[in-house]
């Protein structure tokens, strides 16, 4: 069992990323190549990229965050240092930088529903540049299959979001499907995680 050493300290903690992160990294890590460098939109709290290096101590992570969570990323980071885990840079989806530092696997988790529509089109459409054919692309979280009837669980969490914001909300994954289309990333596999949400694999072809 991959566990977060109980000395760190998170100032903010996701109890989520606490609880969701042993299956991430059960289900994420055998999938790393030995030495693998990890490029992740939306850290948060930080708490994925350590518990990642904690258990993989051959990854390079590069976490990062909008301009307006990169002071609490950076400060949890230090808080919970582990070799391996780069200092945290500024990547908002809505803006992508042009050119971030060079990595073999993209992985996200519990962005999609967070970050308006207009922010997923801008992360995918800008998946065509930041990928290089053969790279992998990891997002984790709730969905809506169109062959699956929704579950009540996401039915709630996307009836909980909405209320809160407008903009967020548990995203069709065929709607994902086309905007991956349109930067040539394709669907290489769906994992099934814990609490109905899933793992998408993803592909840029050449
Ligand atoms: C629910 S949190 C998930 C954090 C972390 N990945 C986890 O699983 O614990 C959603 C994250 O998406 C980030 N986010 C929202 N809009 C974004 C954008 N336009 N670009 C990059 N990240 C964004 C937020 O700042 C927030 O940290």
């Amino acid at each position: 069992m991959i566990t977060e050493d109980p000395r760190h300290s998170w100032h903010p903690f996701s109890p989520s990323a606490a609880q969701n992160g042993e299956a991430i990294c059960s289900a994420l890590l055998p999938q790393l190549a030995d030495n693998c460098r990890v490029f992740e939109i939306g850290s948060g709290t930080g708490q994925h990229a350590v518990r990642a290096c904690l258990a993989r101590p051959d990854l390079w992570w590069q976490p990062s965050e909008r301009a307006s969570e990169l002071i609490a990323l950076q400060a949890n980071l230090e808080r919970n240092p582990v070799p391996g885990v780069q200092t945290a840079m500024t990547f908002d989806a809505l803006e992508p930088p042009a050119t971030v530092p060079a990595f073999d696997a993209l992985y996200t988790a519990n962005t999609l529903h967070i970050m308006p529509p207009t922010a997923v089109e801008s992360l995918f459409a800008t998946l065509r540049n930041l990928m290089t054919p053969g790279q992998v692309f990891y997002s984790y979280g709730p969905f809506y299959f169109k062959d699956k009837p929704p579950v009540p669980s996401n039915l709630a969490f996307d009836a909980s979001l909405r209320a809160a914001n407008p903009d967020q909300g548990v995203r069709d994954l065929s709607w994902l499907v086309s905007l991956a289309a349109k930067s040539a990333v394709s669907l290489r596999a769906t994992i099934e995680m814990p609490s109905n949400n899933t793992l998408l694999i993803w592909e840029r072809l050449a």
